[in-house]
C-alpha cells in the first residue's frame, strides 16, 4: 500500500484549512448577513458563535481527522467499530456535493466577471447597464452553465494533482496574494468619506436590534464560514501531521476567517453601506454583479483596476473553498472503494457538474421547479446551510465529547503528551460537551419555528 499523504509543512497544512474556511462566506456573506441583521449587534454574536461553537467544534473535526489519519467514513468505522455511525459520513459527503453544487454556479458567474472586468466591460458603464449585464447574463442559463462547467474543470485539475501537488501547493500561493488584495481594498476604503459611517454601523452595537433571527443567521454564517459540521476540516486534518498542534491551529484558522470576514466589511462597508442596509439576504447578488462593480467606477484609479482586483480575490477565495469540499468525497472514493486519485476526482466532478448544471438552470429553464416551495439552488442552500450543518455540528461535538474514549482525545490535544496541556483544555471540553451541542440545537429549533407558540 502506498503511503497516505499529508500537508507537507505546518504553514501549509494551515494555508489550506484557512483557504477552506476562507470563500464566498467571507468576503460576500458576512458583509451581506451583518448588513441585513443589524451590524455591530450581528458581529458580537458571531463572533460568540466563532469562539463558544465554532472553535470547540472545529477541534472536534481535527481529533477525529488527525487521530486516524482516515476519510471521513474510514475514521467513523475506526473509532465507532461495530455501530452504524458510519452511516453519518453520508450526510457530509452527500451535503458537500450539494454546497459544492450551488457554490460553484456563483464561483462560475465570479469567473465570468472577472473575465469582463479583465477585458475592460466592467468599468465606465452606467448602473442600468450594470443591472442589464446581469440579469440578461444570469437568465441565460446556458452561458452560466458553461461557466460553472469551467470552474469544476478548474477545480479538479488543482485537485487531480493531489494533496501536495495540487492543494498544499495553491493554498500557499493563493492566501497570500488574496491577503494582500483584502488591504489594498480596505487601505482604499478607509481614506473615502463614508469610512466613519460604514465602520460605526459595522463595530458599534445596537442592542435593539438583536432578535432571534439574528442569532440564527449568525450561527448559520459561522458554520459556513468555519466550513465546519460537513466533515470537511475533519478531511483536512486528516492530512496533518502528528506533530502539528491541534489548538493552536484551531484558533488559528478561526482568527484568521473571523479577520477576513472584518476585513471584507470594512472594504466594503464604506464603499456600500446605503445599499447594504436596506437589502435583504436576496439582493445580495446584485451587490456583487451590479452594486459594487458600479461603486468601483467612482474609486481613484478608475473601475478597471478594482474590479479586477475585486474578482479576483473571489476567485482565488471560491476556489480554495471548492477544493476543500471536493476533498470529503475524493477522498471516501480513493480509501473505501479503492479509486485512483484521477478517478475519485473524475467522480466528484462529473456528480458536481451535474447537479451544477441543474442548480444553474434555477435561474433560467427550472425556474419553476420548485421543492418545498424553492428552486433547486434556493433548496440546496436550505438543505445543506439550515438543516446539514448544524447536525453535523451537534454530531461531531457529541461524538467527541461523550462517544469516544477520553484519552484518545486528550492524546490528540496534547500530541501524546509531548506539548504542553494547555491551560484552555478543560473550558474547551466543557464547550463541546455542553455549550456547544445547547447552543446549536436551541438556536437550530428557534429556525424552525418551534418556539414561535412559547413565546
Ligand atoms: N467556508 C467557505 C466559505 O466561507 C465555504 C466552505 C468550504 C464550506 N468548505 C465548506 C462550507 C464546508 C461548509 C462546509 O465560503
Amino acid at each position: 500500500m502506498t503511503e497516505r499523504a499529508q500537508f507537507v509543512t505546518r504553514l501549509g497544512a494551515i494555508a489550506a484549512t484557512v483557504g477552506s474556511a476562507v470563500g464566498l462566506g467571507n468576503i460576500w456573506g458576512f458583509p451581506c448577513s451583518a448588513g441585513s441583521n443589524g451590524g455591530g449587534a450581528f458581529l458580537l454574536i458571531y463572533l460568540g458563535c466563532v469562539f463558544l461553537v465554532g472553535i470547540p467544534v472545529i477541534l472536534c473535526e481535527f481529533v477525529i481527522g488527525r487521530g486516524t489519519h482516515k476519510n471521513v467514513s474510514g475514521a467513523l468505522k475506526q473509532l465507532a467499530p461495530g455501530t452504524k455511525l458510519h452511516w453519518f459520513s453520508y450526510v457530509g459527503i452527500c451535503a458537500s456535493i450539494m454546497i459544492l453544487s450551488f457554490y460553484s454556479v456563483i464561483c462560475g458567474w465570479v469567473v465570468e466577471y472577472l473575465i469582463q472586468a479583465i477585458s475592460g466591460n466592467l468599468s465606465s458603464q452606467s448602473s442600468d447597464e450594470y443591472e442589464k449585464m446581469f440579469g440578461a447574463f444570469v437568465s441565460n442559463p446556458w452561458r452560466s452553465s458553461l461557466w460553472t462547467l469551467l470552474f469544476l474543470l478548474i477545480n479538479f485539475l488543482v485537485l487531480r494533482r493531489g494533496i501536495k501537488k495540487g492543494i498544499e501547493k495553491v493554498a500557499n500561493l493563493l492566501m497570500p496574494i488574496l491577503f494582500v488584495i483584502l488591504i489594498v481594498f480596505c487601505v482604499n476604503a478607509l481614506t473615502l468619506d463614508t469610512a466613519k459611517d460604514g465602520l460605526s454601523f459595522l463595530f458599534h452595537p445596537d442592542f435593539s436590534k438583536l432578535t432571534p433571527k439574528v442569532a440564527i443567521s449568525a450561527m448559520g454564517q459561522a458554520f459556513f464560514s468555519l466550513s465546519i459540521g460537513l466533515s470537511c476540516i475533519l478531511t483536512y486534518a486528516s492530512y496533518f501531521r502528528d506533530s502539528d498542534p491541534l489548538f493552536r491551529n484551531a484558533t488559528i484558522v478561526a482568527l484568521l476567517d473571523t479577520l477576513v470576514a472584518l476585513l471584507a466589511g470594512i472594504m466594503i462597508f464604506p464603499v456600500a453601506i446605503s445599499f447594504i442596509q436596506g437589502t435583504g439576504d436576496k439582493d445580495s447578488f446584485e451587490l456583487v454583479f451590479v452594486t459594487l462593480p458600479n461603486l468601483f467606477n467612482g474609486l481613484p484609479g478608475g473601475g478597471f483596476v478594482w474590479s479586477v482586483l475585486f474578482f479576483l480575490l473571489l476567485f482565488f477565495a471560491s476556489l480554495t473553498s471548492t477544493i476543500s469540499m471536493s476533498e470529503i468525497s475524493i477522498s471516501f472514493f480513493q480509501e473505501e472503494h479503492g479509486m485512483s486519485r484521477t478517478k475519485a476526482t473524475g467522480v466528484n466532478t462529473i456528480v458536481c457538474m451535474v447537479f451544477g448544471v441543474l442548480c444553474a438552470q434555477s435561474f433560467g429553464v427550472l425556474s419553476d421547479f420548485t421543492i418545498f416551495g424553492k428552486t433547486i439552488f434556493g433548496f440546496f442552500i436550505f438543505l445543506s446551510n439550515d438543516v446539514l450543518l448544524p447536525l453535523g455540528g451537534v454530531f461531531f461535538a457529541w461524538f467527541v465529547g461523550w462517544f469516544i474514549d477520553k484519552k484518545f482525545v486528550d492524546n490528540q490535544l496534547t500530541n501524546f503528551g509531548t506539548s504542553e496541556v494547555s491551560v484552555w483544555r478543560k473550558p474547551l471540553m466543557f464547550c463541546i460537551r455542553y455549550i456547544a451541542p445547547m447552543v446549536i440545537v436551541v438556536i437550530f429549533l428557534y429556525g424552525l419555528g418551534l418556539f414561535d407558540a412559547i413565546l
